[in-house]
Order: structure tokens, then C-alpha cells, then sequence
């Protein structure tokens, strides 16, 4: 252990720029390991769900129960008819006059876990393989040391929602890290993974540069959607069953379109070029400009309201203020524009181009901006063969994280 003053001269070094530092806790002793907080992307932390609901759409579906339940992963509830419960249960409703969305009648949705790292590490709490997420990064970083819900905590939130409707959560994300650095004397590096990264920007940018300079060492940004995701438009239009075939990808739609984080997520106008064909149907050319048209179409109005209630949020793509390392998968098939023949309830054709399978490259590199609006460095680092998901799973991952954190 480096002893404390040693710390406060290697902080002194590094935040030349006259900032005030962190403190130690009172009575603890100087960490020589800056805390981790991890923010997980759309679909990345468990749910889970209390019901006392009015009615059911099956008879096999619970009305009512007792306590808390994973809503999210359980793979159980994925299964035919099971689904139909699931989905009643996930779906959230649109409030035209609050321009916000609420669970339905009964259904009382919680996110477990915030502070610890559990409900981020594996996303079925009965850990099986398919639901790994960060445990390769958590697991890496307890082997050099770290503890689970001390110095290395999570984020999770309810992912089905853009910032505009998470404003508690912000305050927690604050609270946490500032209680994590000020207890370790050092400032916070935060790792995030796909819409984490946009949640992560849109905090940064709501604080104020003496702040980030005092709490945040570095931001490390997974796979990155800065300019949101051509695959959205497909999952919205006709619904996505993230290759899981016996959910019918129609079903799912019902419930993916009332996520206003997927909206949220659409492309970006400051990026895609306006020449460029989204979606191509026998009536239409859909691009970045006509995403109201497009949701009229799909006699989805609530969806244009929810993009105009979400898409100011990050679209200037303020430089976050702080040091940056964007990592992102590339050499990856990625969808990038759809063909439909009978828009919008049958499968399209699939145009791919570059990326992480997921996130299009194009989005993913934006981060490049940054590099001359913000005296802070910034960091690219293509990770070829690198898939969305599979990123967080690969030990050179790992092992870039492992060295942000032991870096002066
Ligand atoms: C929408 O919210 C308003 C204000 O809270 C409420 O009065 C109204 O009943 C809500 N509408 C629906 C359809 O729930
Ligand atoms: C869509 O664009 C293609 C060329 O990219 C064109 O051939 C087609 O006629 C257009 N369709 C409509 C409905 O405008
Ligand atoms: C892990 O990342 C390295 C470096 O980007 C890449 O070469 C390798 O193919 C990746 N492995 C997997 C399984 O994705």
C-alpha cells in the first residue's frame, strides 16, 4: 500500500491543473486503487417486479404475488404463453400529458442491486452462462484486490427509460461516487457499456468541471452509441427477438415499442447522413429526416412523441469534460439499413455494414470529436473481431481496464 502522502503527491502531480482533492475518510487509511463504478447498457442489470394487477391476459399469468420476482433475466418467463404475462408485465404506458410513461395498473417494477455488483455481473440470477455480462471485468479487478460493493460498485437502472425519466437516479450515481472517493482519497473511474455510455455523457455534462476534475479519473466507454443504432428502427418497426427463436419477434414488438430507451436510441442526425436510406419499403425512403412520417406509418404516434421528448438530451454530443477511453468492436457484421417488401409486420432484408454486431462503427467512433474540444485526453481503440456483448467477455478488455486503473 502506498502510504497516503505519497498518494496525495501522485494526486497533486496528475491534477496539476490547482483542482481540490479527494480526502480520505476520516479514520480509514488512503486506498492505492482508484474505485470503479460500472453503468451497464439497454437490457444490462436485472428487474424485478411485485404484481397486484386488476386483471391478466392468460389465465396461467400471476395476478397477484407476495414479493419481488426477477422480471429480468429469467428465461422461464421468455417461453410461449409465459411471454404474453412477461410482456404485460414489462410493457410501460405513454402519459401524453406528463410526456412520461408508468408501469401498468399493479405491476410495481424495482431495480435491485444499486451499489453492489451482483445484478450487472450475471443478468439471470441463477447465473447461468447465457446471462454473463460484467463478471469477466468485476472478477478480473477482485483478483488485483478490489472488493465487490466497496471500491468497485454498480449503477443499474431501469433501462426501458431515457435519462428525462431516471432523475433520482443521478443523484444516487453522484452521492456514490462522491462517497467512493472520498473514502479511497482518490478520484473514480467509471466504466460503461453500450446506452450506459450515453447515460454516463448526460450525467457528466449536467456537472460542473470542478467536479469531474475533483471525482472522475476517466470515463472508459464500451462499445458506444454516440449516434444511436441503425438496429433500432427494425426493432421498433417489426419487433427484435434478439435471435431467440421461439419468441415471435411480433409479440416481443408490443413491448419493445413502449421502451422509450430504444427510441432514445434511433440515429443521430448529426452523424448519419441525410442522403442516407434507413429503411426502404415499396412505399417509402426513410432516413434520419423522417423518423415522424416513419412512426406515423407504423401507427406508432406515441413513438414520435417519445423521440421529441428524448433526443435533445445528448444530441450535442457535449465533450464529457473528462479523460475518455473509447473501446469499440469493429469487423462485425452490423445491420446499418433494412429492405421491406411488406412493411413493417414481415422480417426484412438485412443490409450490414461495419461494427460490433450491435452498435454501427460509425456511432461508436464519435467519440473522436471530443479529442479537440476538451483539454482532457482522449483514447480509440478498435477492437477488431470484437463483439457488443463479447467485448466485456475478452481479457484483453480486461486487461485495458486494468491498466487505466493502474496508470498515475
Ligand atoms: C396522465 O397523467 C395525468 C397527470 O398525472 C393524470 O391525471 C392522467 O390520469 C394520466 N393519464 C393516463 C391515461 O393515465
Ligand atoms: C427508394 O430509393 C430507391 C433508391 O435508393 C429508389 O429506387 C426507390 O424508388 C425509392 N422508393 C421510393 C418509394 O421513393
Ligand atoms: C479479444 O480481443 C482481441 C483484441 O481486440 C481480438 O483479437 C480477439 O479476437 C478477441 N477475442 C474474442 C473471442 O472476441
Amino acid at each position: 500500500m502506498v502510504s497516503c502522502l505519497g498518494l496525495l503527491l501522485g494526486l497533486l502531480t496528475s491534477f496539476s491543473g490547482g483542482s481540490a482533492l479527494p480526502r480520505c475518510a476520516s479514520r480509514g487509511t488512503c486506498s492505492d486503487r482508484n474505485p470503479v463504478v460500472v453503468i451497464p447498457g439497454d437490457l444490462g442489470n436485472q428487474l424485478e417486479a411485485k404484481l397486484d394487477k386488476p386483471s391478466v391476459v392468460h389465465y396461467i399469468c400471476y395476478k397477484k404475488t407476495s414479493d419481488y420476482f426477477t422480471l429480468w433475466l429469467n428465461l422461464e418467463l421468455l417461453v410461449p404463453v409465459a411471454i404474453d404475462c412477461w410482456i404485460d408485465n414489462m410493457r410501460l404506458i405513454y402519459n401524453h400529458t406528463t410526456r412520461s410513461t408508468d408501469a401498468p395498473p399493479g405491476v410495481d417494477i424495482r431495480v435491485p442491486g444499486f451499489g453492489g455488483t451482483e445484478t450487472v455481473e450475471y443478468l439471470d440470477p441463477s447465473k447461468r452462462s447465457v446471462g454473463m455480462y460484467f463478471f469477466p471485468i468485476v472478477q478480473g479487478l477482485v483478483n488485483d484486490g478490489y472488493v465487490r460493493g466497496d471500491d468497485i460498485r454498480a449503477a443499474p437502472y431501469d433501462w426501458r427509460k431515457a435519462p428525462n425519466e431516471n432523475k433520482d437516479y443521478f443523484q444516487d450515481l453522484r452521492h456514490m461516487i462522491e462517497g467512493m472517493a472520498d473514502k479511497a482519497g482518490r478520484p473514480v473511474v467509471l466504466v460503461a457499456h453500450s446506452m450506459g455510455n450515453m447515460y454516463t455523457l448526460y450525467f457528466l455534462n449536467q456537472q460542473s468541471q470542478q467536479w469531474k476534475d475533483q471525482y472522475i479519473k476517466a470515463f472508459v466507454a464500451l462499445g458506444p452509441p454516440w449516434a444511436g443504432v441503425a438496429k433500432t428502427l427494425k426493432v421498433v418497426a417489426t419487433g427484435d427477438n434478439n435471435r431467440i427463436p421461439v419468441i415471435s419477434p411480433l409479440k416481443i414488438r408490443m413491448q419493445q415499442r413502449t421502451a422509450v430507451s430504444t427510441v432514445w436510441l434511433f440515429p443521430y442526425a448529426h452523424t448519419w447522413p441525410a442522403s442516407k436510406v434507413l429503411v426502404e419499403t415499396p412505399q417509402a425512403n426513410y432516413t434520419v429526416r423522417d423518423f415522424q412520417r416513419f412512426f406515423l406509418d407504423l401507427d406508432f404516434e406515441d413513438g414520435w412523441e417519445m423521440w421529441q421528448d428524448t433526443e435533445k438530451l445528448v444530441s450535442d454530443l457535449k465533450a464529457p469534460g473528462v479523460e475518455v477511453h473509447c473501446l469499440y468492436g469493429s469487423g462485425v457484421p452490423t445491420a446499418e439499413s433494412f429492405r421491406y417488401t411488406t412493411f413493417p409486420d414481415t422480417e426484412p432484408t438485412v443490409v450490414y455494414g461495419d461494427g460490433d454486431g450491435t452498435v454501427n462503427l460509425l456511432s461508436a467512433v464519435q467519440c473522436k470529436r471530443w479529442v479537440d474540444q476538451q483539454k482532457q485526453p482522449v483514447h480509440l481503440l478498435d477492437l477488431h473481431g470484437n463483439e457488443h456483448v463479447g467485448m466485456l467477455l475478452n481479457q484483453t478488455t480486461v486487461a485495458y481496464i486494468k491498466s487505466i486503473l493502474s496508470s498515475p
